[in-house]
């Protein structure tokens, strides 16, 4: 590939050690945590498939609470705004709204919403999460990210069985970040809860285990990071949704996981690793995402 900057090698440099860095903070979090402990068994399930499962992270009650959170926040939406597909649009809530057929997302929900915001501030996943993704390189951000906690996203998505003016249609062919990709070439948490039973039919978020591991798709990280520094030709630039080859290499060297889980069960991933959300051929998906 062809680059044209002279600040390649620190660009390399740079994508290399964000990867270090973290593989030396999960070892850093995993031992200062008792190996009988809960927490332990998360973290190392995390170190070593790239994501965990936590399940019941909230409890029934608390789960349809939230939910109905959730809820009073899609109605907020005014109707006259609604619209078969909606790009990317800002409340007077600072809350974004985007939808297509079937689907809608509701973005930074933590600016129009205190209760959901304060279930996340200054906890042990924030506090994980944001040093994780932050560490102790970049101060402002990760002080940021433990007191503010992360942005909150509720996502639904369906077959035409959730009745509701915001998004009164089922989901056509057309799935919402629904091809194998990265969110980031640099290593970050995201994490979801379940605010409804998610089955096979629901179409489960999948994740490629162990894919985050930077030995596998370095030289993907490396040219991805180019081109979002736009420190390549425009000819050579890729996007985060990995071509055919690697995705056939994920496919013949990871495991697929299948995030199946009941309601209150919360999902934390890497965003190096390889992962889709699957199509929903029935019923509804309600999820709650936390970005770090
Ligand atoms: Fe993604």
């Amino acid at each position: 590939m062809k680059i044209k900057s002279i600040g390649t090698k620190i660009a390399i440099l740079k994508v290399i050690l964000s990867h270090i860095i973290s593989d030396i903070k999960i070892n850093l979090i995993s031992f200062l945590f008792f190996s009988n402990s809960n927490h332990y068994r998360y973290i190392k399930e995390f170190k070593s498939k790239g994501c965990a499962v936590i399940p019941n992270y909230f409890n029934k009650d608390e789960v349809e609470k939230i939910y109905q959170q959730n809820i009073q926040e899609l109605e907020k939406v005014p109707p006259e705004l609604i619209q078969e597909k909606i790009d990317n649009i800002k409340l007077e809530n600072g809350v974004n709204l985007e939808k297509i057929r079937g689907s809608i997302k509701l973005k930074n929900i933590e600016n129009s919403n205190k209760n959901l915001k304060k279930l996340f501030k200054l906890k042990p996943i924030t506090l994980f999460s944001s040093f994780y993704s932050y560490s102790i390189f970049n101060v402002k951000k990760l002080l940021y990210s433990i007191i503010h906690g992360p942005l909150i996203l509720y996502n639904v998505t369906h077959d035409g069985s959730f009745k509701h003016y915001t998004v009164p249609e089922g989901v056509s062919d057309e799935v919402i970040a629904g091809d194998p990709h990265i969110d980031s070439p640099i290593p970050g948490i995201k994490a979801f809860i379940a605010l409804k039973k998610v089955d096979i039919a629901n179409g489960p978020f999948c994740y490629f285990e162990k894919s985050n591991s930077f030995k596998h798709l370095k030289n993907f990280y490396i040219r991805l990071f180019f081109s979002e520094q736009k420190m390549i030709d425009k000819e050579n630039e890729i996007t985060r949704s990995l071509d055919k080859d690697l995705i056939n290499f994920c496919e013949n060297n990871f495991e697929l996981y299948k995030a199946t889980i009941n309601p209150g069960d919360l999902v934390i991933f890497d965003t190096c690793g390889v992962h889709y959300a699957s199509k929903l051929t029935k019923g509804q998906r309600h999820l709650m995402f936390l970005y770090y």
